[in-house]
Formats: C-alpha cells, sequence, structure tokens
C-alpha cells in the first residue's frame, strides 16, 4: 500500500519493537502500514470523530487486519492504555499536540518515544515535549506534493538545547540536507509577508519576527 512520502517518514521513526498508539488516525493508512509491513508490534488507531474511524474501521477492513489492528474512539491520550509505549500524531497542529500532552502529562509515564509531524508551530511542540521529559533523537524534512513537512521522533530523556537548536531543530540544523534551504527559505517569504500586514504598533511581534528573519538568513548562508 502507497502511504506518501510524509507519513512514510513518520513509519519509518516507529521503534520495529513498538506498540503504537495513532492519535487522530484518520484513514488509518499509516496503521496499516506498519502493521502489514511489520514495522510495529502492534498498532492501535484513535481518532477523536466517528466519521474518520468509521473511514479507518473500512480501511482496516479491506485489508484483512481486523483482528491485527484495534481502533478506539476518543480525545488525545483518553484511548491511551499502559500497553502501548509509543505515541504518534501527525497532521494536527502544534498547538492541538502541545494540548493533548500537557493534558494527559501522567500518561507519559509509560511511554518511551513520541513520533510527530506538526502542520506548524513545530518549535513549540518540541520545546513543550522537551520539557516533559522527551528529548530529540531524529528529525527529517520531507517533501509530500508541495508542501514539506517536519517528522520528529522524541524519546524520554533529557537534553538541554539553545534557542537555536530549537527554532531550526537540533537534527536539522546538522544535517542541512537539500531541503533544508527550501524549506527555511519558505519560512522568511512567510514572515516577510507578516511583517507586511502587521500593524505598526504590534511592537513586539514586529521585533521578534525581524529578529527570526535575520536568524534564518544568516543560517541560510551558511
Ligand atoms: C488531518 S487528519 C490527519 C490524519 C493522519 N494522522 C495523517 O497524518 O494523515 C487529522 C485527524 O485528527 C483527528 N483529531 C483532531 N483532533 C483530535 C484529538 N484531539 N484527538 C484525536 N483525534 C483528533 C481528526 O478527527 C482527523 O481525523
Amino acid at each position: 500500500m502507497k502511504i506518501g512520502p510524509r507519513l512514510e517518514a513518520v513509519a519509518s521513526f516507529v521503534p520495529n519493537d513498538a506498540s503504537v498508539l495513532d492519535i487522530g488516525c484518520d484513514h488509518a493508512k499509516l496503521d496499516i502500514y506498519l502493521v502489514k509491513n511489520k514495522l510495529a508490534k502492534k498498532a492501535v488507531a484513535s481518532d477523536i470523530a466517528e466519521g474518520p474511524l468509521s473511514h479507518a474501521k473500512k480501511n482496516i477492513k479491506r485489508h484483512k487486519l481486523t483482528r491485527d489492528i484495534e481502533t478506539r474512539l476518543g480525545r488525545g491520550l483518553d484511548t491511551y492504555t499502559t500497553d502501548l509505549d509509543t505515541v504518534v500524531i501527525s497532521g494536527l497542529g502544534g498547538k492541538s499536540m502541545m494540548g493533548i500532552f500537557k493534558y494527559s502529562r501522567k500518561k507519559l509515564k509509560t511511554i518511551k518515544t513520541i513520533v510527530i509531524s506538526p502542520n506548524n508551530y513545530q518549535s513549540d511542540i518540541k520545546r513543550c515535549l522537551n520539557h516533559l521529559g522527551y528529548y530529540i533523537e531524529d528529525e527529517t524534512l520531507v517533501k509530500d506534493g508541495k508542501y514539506i513537512y517536519q517528522v520528529i521522533k522524541l524519546v524520554k530523556g533529557k537534553k538541554l538545547y539553545s534557542k537555536k537548536e530549537m527554532f531550526f531543530g537540533p537534527v536539522i540544523l546538522t544535517k542541512k540536507d537539500q531541503l533544508f534551504k527550501e524549506y527555511f527559505s519558505r519560512e522568511v517569504k512567510s514572515r516577510e509577508i507578516l511583517l507586511d500586514i502587521l500593524p505598526k504598533n504590534y511592537r513586539l511581534k514586529r521585533f521578534q519576527t525581524k529578529r527570526e528573519i535575520k536568524m534564518l538568513k544568516k543560517e541560510l548562508e551558511n
């Protein structure tokens, strides 16, 4: 089954022996891919809404995996059980992800690995998970259609990061692969557009945005 470069990158960060909870599974393509290709020991597909979950159930049935992939209806980590050591969330906004982890921080005790691919607020969710006791083991940029996504693997443990590492991503910064320039040039452009429309009295936001543009341009020149 083809799942596209973004979900393939997510799957590649799931440990082989993992028991996975996929939060916001929608179609459950990731879970089907993981189980069919024996890339995880177990997968549970969960979603907050009935519609996507019934879509997931149909897909799972079509692939004859009803005995292998459990489906659970619920919000965020409400569907988590302690037999699962890995949580995947992809395709949600960074702020929603922060809410999910902060709201259920007690459940993090038994979660060893977290794989995320946030649609936005990437630095914020990384910083949040770092404060909650995880470090960034790996991360990558992946192009899927016209968009470039960040995919991040976090593992339980402590590590301190500089502001610059948190902004660009500590591993993304060391890899500096071919997508780096394209991705962060887009980040410059979106901030320049923002500066054009931000009212003059939004002094702090304008100051922060200008500072970020400067930092981005400096890194892109190196
Ligand atoms: C854009 S889809 C992403 C699907 C898939 N994870 C992917 O990356 O392609 C987002 C899904 O997350 C679900 N969702 C949104 N907020 C959620 C939450 N707090 N808990 C569980 N599921 C949620 C939505 O119902 C939707 O099916």
